[in-house]
């Protein structure tokens, strides 16, 4: 195998960075294909933690090389902040380890204030987006009126460009939205250093990438975000502006499909979502809360707390088709530890059939009923098990009927949020 994706099975916040992180010790290079700083994935190595957003999770090992890909829309300031941050904690950041594609969309200052002032003005059919500038940036990029990685680097250029923007985004930011218009000026002088400070980093990516597999080197595309949040196959509108299926690798990378053989989808043992949304199997009971606090769900990047659910395999069971998984991980089994009984979702009931797919249109999805299976729960604490025959029989389980349901191999299990944290299974 010389290239394989880690991706996101349900709604973000899987354990992507650790699972990333744990299997970079196999790959050489480790790639970024969309999203931007709206992700937030925790790795602990040790007794040390560490919070990245817009890094590859391969950065803590030394020896890789890391790669921010021309699908992935950057944010500079937050780029540099998060390079300190990783540098105070000891990880060195230099242009040897970590290479950004010249393609690449730039998220300007002009974006945050839109996604801020666009979720303001959706009142309550706001998506509860990061604020980042996510969407407004990805949609400069399809508008064909963006900044790229090579345009900040060429001042003339990036003078030209980002004239023209600031004349048509204070338009928007004042008349539409009754926001403070921007000085040219001021971002001008703030982002051409930025620029200056970008270039060592700046590189033709995909090169680096073909060349990579060309010579047999291993390399591991790591996704942000999840299956559901998916442009095209999520819950829309309720999802971020990229596609998190494998489909993003290849134009986030300008890697040919062909050259990819594994895709592993990375799923909760149970459900989290974060912002606004359908949700079907959502419990806003005390069990809820429960499996919040033993999990410790609230998010990284914005510190809300995560709405939790049941384990739902008519997520996974698309996730497995849409993204053509080879094998699945399967987190965080260990917060599950001490529930009497666990339910799964294996269906949904839906004008009087039983469907086992995501209805396109959320007014169909709101008709829709889990249909449940209960499972007997274990009492026994996971986090020690180092070996699949560790693991109590009921949790053995519980991980078959995953399989089963999804005809989707389990490659790997993970019991604690650190490396040796994790159960080898099967090949990814
Ligand atoms: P990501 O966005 O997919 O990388 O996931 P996040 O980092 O946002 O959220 C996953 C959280 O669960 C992080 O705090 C991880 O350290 C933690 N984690 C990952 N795997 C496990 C696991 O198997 N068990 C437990 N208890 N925590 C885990
Ligand atoms: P990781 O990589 C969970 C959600 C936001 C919001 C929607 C759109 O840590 O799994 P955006 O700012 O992208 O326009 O917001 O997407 N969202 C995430 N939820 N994990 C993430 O990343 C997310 N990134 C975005 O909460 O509902
Ligand atoms: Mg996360």
């Amino acid at each position: 195998m010389s290239a394989f994706i880690v991706l996101g099975a349900q709604w973000g916040d899987e354990g992507k960075g650790k699972m990333t992180d744990y299997l970079a010790e196999e790959a050489q290079v480790i790639v970024r294909y969309q999203g931007g700083n709206n992700a937030g994935h925790t790795v602990e190595v040790g007794d040390k933690q560490y919070k990245l957003h817009l890094i590859p999770s391969g950065i803590l090992h030394d020896d890789k090389i890391n790669i921010i890909g021309n699908g992935v829309v950057v944010d500079p300031k937050a780029l540099f902040e998060e390079i300190s941050y990783l540098e105070g904690l000891g990880i060195k950041v230099t242009p040897e380890k970590l290479a950004i594609s010249d393609r690449a969309h730039i998220i300007m200052p002009y974006h945050k204030i839109l996604d801020k002032l666009k979720e303001k003005a959706r009142g309550k059919n706001d998506i509860g987006t990061t604020g980042k500038g996510i969407g407004p940036c990805y949609t400069d990029k399809y508008e064909r009126t963006g900044i790229r990685v090579c345009d900040l680097i060429n001042e003339e250029v990036f003078k030209e460009k980002l004239q023209e923007n600031i004349k048509v985004k204070n338009q928007y930011i004042t008349k539409i939205y009754d926001g403070e218009p921007l000085s040219f000026e001021e971002i001008f002088e703030e982002y051409r250093v930025l620029g200056e400070k970008l270039k060592p980093f700046v590189k033709e990516t995909s090169v680096i990438i073909y060349d990579s597999i060309s010579n047999d080197k291993q390399v591991l595309f790591e996704g942000a975000q999840g299956m559901l949040l998916d442009i095209d196959y999520g819950t829309y509108p309720y999802v971020t502006s990229s596609n998190t299926t494998a489909g993003g690798v290849s134009s986030g990378t300008g890697i040919g499909p062909r050259l990819i053989t594994n895709a592993v989808g990375i799923a909760k043992a149970y459900t989290t979502r974060v912002g606004k949304g359908p949700f079907p199997t959502e419990l806003m009971d005390e069990t809820g809360d429960w499996i919040r606090e033993k999990g410790h769900e609230y998010g990284v990047t914005t510190g809300r707390s995560r709405r939790c659910g049941w384990l739902d395999l008519v997520i996974l069971k698309t996730t497995a088709r849409v993204s053509a998984l080879t094998s699945l991980v399967v987190t965080k089994i260990d917060t599950l530890a001490g529930l009497d009984k666990l339910k799964v979702c294996v269906g949904y009931e839906f004008n009087g059939q039983v469907i086992d797919y995501f209805p396109a249109s959320l007014e169909d999805l709101a008709k829709c009923k889990p249909i449940y299976e209960e499972y007997e729960g274990w009492g026994e604490e996971v986090a020690e098990a180092r070996s699949y025959e560790e693991l109590p029989e009921n949790a053995k389980k519980y991980l078959k009927r995953i399989e089963e349901f999804t005809g989707t191999r389990i490659s790997i299990v993970s019991v604690g949020p650190k490396r040796d944290q994790t159960i080898r299974v099967a090949d990814l």
